[in-house]
């Protein structure tokens, strides 16, 4: 099998180690103004990626390499750069202007990010259905 799975996977835990520690720093100061930083870096970092890393074990093995490491990569570069500008942001350690640009990269890598993942999930379903279509031609000889 691919390292691919694993190595999906093995990013999804180490971003859930700093989501849940930032967690406990909320639970534990009684400071939730930083939550949506912490929800986003769990639901993208850890969630999506677990997801994306199930695909491609089960579903999406023949996917090319450039196109896992194009999801991979912009979903990397989107979780780094969104989670600690929503985090500096929200503790108001910085203003809004200077993370915008931060914003927009971070927010267009993960788009890339997903629609990389799209285009993996349609070419296995196009070649799922000419896997098919092939049974059934030899089917019918
Ligand atoms: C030990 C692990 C975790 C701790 C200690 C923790 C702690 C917290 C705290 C204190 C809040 C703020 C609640 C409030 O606003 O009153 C919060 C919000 C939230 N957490 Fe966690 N959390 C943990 C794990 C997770 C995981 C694994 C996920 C998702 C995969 C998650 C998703 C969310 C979401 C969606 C919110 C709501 C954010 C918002 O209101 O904007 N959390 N969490």
């Amino acid at each position: 099998m691919s390292r691919w799975p694993y190595v999906f996977f093995a990013a999804a835990c180490f971003y859930i180690m700093i989501g849940v520690c930032w967690g406990m720093y909320m639970g534990i100061t009684h400071d939730t103004a930083t939550a949506p930083g912490h929800a986003h870096l769990n639901l993208l970092g850890f969630v999506s990626l677990s997801i994306m890393g199930g695909f491609y074990a089960l579903l999406g093995k023949e996917t090319p390499n450039w196109l896992i490491a194009t999801n991979f990569g912009f979903m990397n570069l989107g979780v780094c750069l969104l989670a600690p500008a929503l985090f500096l942001l929200l503790s108001q350690r910085v203003a809004e202007a200077q993370v915008v640009p931060v914003f927009m990269i971070g927010e267009f890598s993960i788009l890339f990010g997903f629609l990389a993942f799209g285009a993996a999930v349609i070419g296995g379903l196009r070649r799922a259905g000419k896997a098919r279509s092939g049974l059934q031609a030899f089917a019918a000889a």
